[in-house]
């Protein structure tokens, strides 16, 4: 189909809904730094492009909706982390918001460690060599083979969530006559200020083991009685999204209190403290995301601090950011299929993806912004409401935007910052096919997950 404008395009610019809360960008033509990846650019002729690969050949020789995930920016990112936090700190990549061998192998080489939380994560990163060493295996409730293939492979670490499995991961290592390193996750009470949904801190909820009511002080008196576990330190995740650095410093500060009532009543001192991931993103212009060096000096100055007011040696600290990485780093490629111009309301573009490839506008009320990628246009502003194609209203992708007034069918449109949690989130509703991950670097595109095909959804349908 062409990509280019459609003489008869809706012209509808003039519409603003009363209340809306932004005005048009000045130049829709703009690409904000913040929210696109690193190599993302527009050439002279007007169309993006990404890894020096412009997205009208990336979409006929990938098809859409698909997400293009920028190499060199993930291997950046990944690598600012680990410099940011040096040789004193451990970074573990969070798998859960994208994962695939491909980047597990990047993550590899850029000597990041790794965060799984299910069997799934855990096969994946093993099967593309990461040493098992440098693996954390999370979850509020590991299956028992979980946990015994966890520890078979000799994972790093097993981050404990509850009383229940205390006991559970002991009798597993001492059946197969092994002593697992472990941490214990608990809640250390802080408000984080994000979406109900994705704040983890606060007590009411399914992780961890809370501070309050001497609840975490009594799972580590188990974990150090019981055989076949080596208590190596605490963990804390408090949400995810977040820009404000204050629950971080509150976690800390508690989560060092606890150490020093360890030291106190054990005489031991623990020599790892895990702080979790959570830093947020920019989704659209308005986000102002910390930079990984400032949020290791702060992380690591506090602890310190910390740890010489209650006279403990500084545990080694470990952080856990996936969406920081990885989310910035993609962006969905879809075709315009429809125009609907809503008199007085506004105008909903549909793609040709929807809530299948990124459920988190429908789950969270995300924020995302959207840019027509294969031409630039001089047309007016239009108000529009990207959606999907699936069977439900709330099948939003972009709630808000501008894009020019003259879009047409076939054209292009991009939503950057899909890379955490679009993909890995994906579903196959209305029986949609789950589209691929492509990587882009120094002019070459391949994909790393290949997109589902309707064979892939009769295999599975064996009734
Ligand atoms: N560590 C632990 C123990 C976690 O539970 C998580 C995220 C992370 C690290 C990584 O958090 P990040 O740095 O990516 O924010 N689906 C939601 C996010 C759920 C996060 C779950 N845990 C979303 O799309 O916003």
């Amino acid at each position: 189909m062409s990509r280019s404008a459609h003489p008869a395009g809706p012209r509808h610019a003039d519409v603003l809904p009363e209340g809306h809360p932004s005005a048009p960008p000045a130049d829709l033509n703009h690409l904000d730094r913040k929210v696109w990846a690193s190599t993302v650019t527009r050439t002279p002729e007007g169309v993006v492009s990404v890894g020096g690969v412009e997205v009208t050949r990336l979409a006929e020789e990938f098809g859409t909706p698909a997400y293009f995930l920028d190499e060199t920016d993930f291997r950046e990112r990944a690598r600012a982390w680990r410099t940011a936090f040096g040789s004193d700190a451990d970074v573990f990549y969070a798998g859960k918001a994208f994962l695939s061998r491909a980047v597990v192998r990047w993550l590899h080489d850029e000597g990041l460690n790794l965060d799984v939380c299910s069997g799934g994560e855990l096969t994946t990163a093993l099967s593309a060599g990461m040493p098992a060493d440098r693996i954390a295996f999370h979850g509020n409730n590991k299956s028992v083979e979980e946990i015994e293939t966890a520890i078979r492979a000799g994972v790093g670490r097993i981050v404990l969530d509850s009383f229940q499995e205390i006991v559970r991961v002991s009798h597993i290592a001492q059946s197969l006559g092994k002593r697992q390193r472990v941490q214990i996750r608990i809640t250390v009470g802080v408000e984080a200020h994000t979406h109900e949904f994705i704040a983890t801190a606060h007590e009411d909820q399914k992780f961890g083991i809370p501070l309050a009511g001497g609840q975490a002080a009594e799972a580590v008196r188990r974990a150090l009685q019981l055989d076949g576990l080596e208590l190596v330190g605490i963990h804390s995740h408090i949400g995810s999204q977040i820009f404000d650095m204050s629950g971080f410093e509150v976690a800390a500060h508690r989560v060092v209190g606890l150490l020093k009532d360890i030291r106190d009543e054990h005489g031991v001192e623990l020599p790892e403290i895990d702080l979790g991931g959570g830093l947020g993103i920019a989704y659209t212009s308005d986000d102002d995301p910390r930079e990984p060096h400032e949020i290791a000096k702060a992380l690591t100055e506090i602890v310190s601090r910390e740890c010489e007011g209650a006279k403990l040696r500084t545990p080694r600290i470990s952080v856990e950011p996936g969406r920081a990485i990885v989310g910035p780093t993609a962006f969905t490629l879809y075709e315009v299929g429809t125009i609907k111009p809503l008199d007085g309301l506004r105008t909903y573009v549909s793609v040709d993806g929807g809530m299948s490839d990124n459920i988190r506008t429908a789950l969270y009320d995300a924020e995302y912004s959207v840019a027509l990628v294969s031409r630039t246009s001089e047309a007016a502003p239009m108000l529009v409401r990207v959606v999907g194609k699936h069977c439900e209203s709330g099948d939003i992708v972009v709630k808000d935007a501008f894009l020019p007034a003259d879009l047409a069918p076939g054209d292009l449109i991009a939503v950057p910052a899909t890379g955490a949690y679009c993909r890995s989130m994906a579903s196959n509703y209305n029986h949609a096919l789950r589209p691929p991950v492509v990587a882009v670097r120094e002019g070459e595109a391949r994909v790393i997950v290949r997109r589902e095909t309707e064979e892939d959804l009769l295999r599975l349908d064996v009734g």
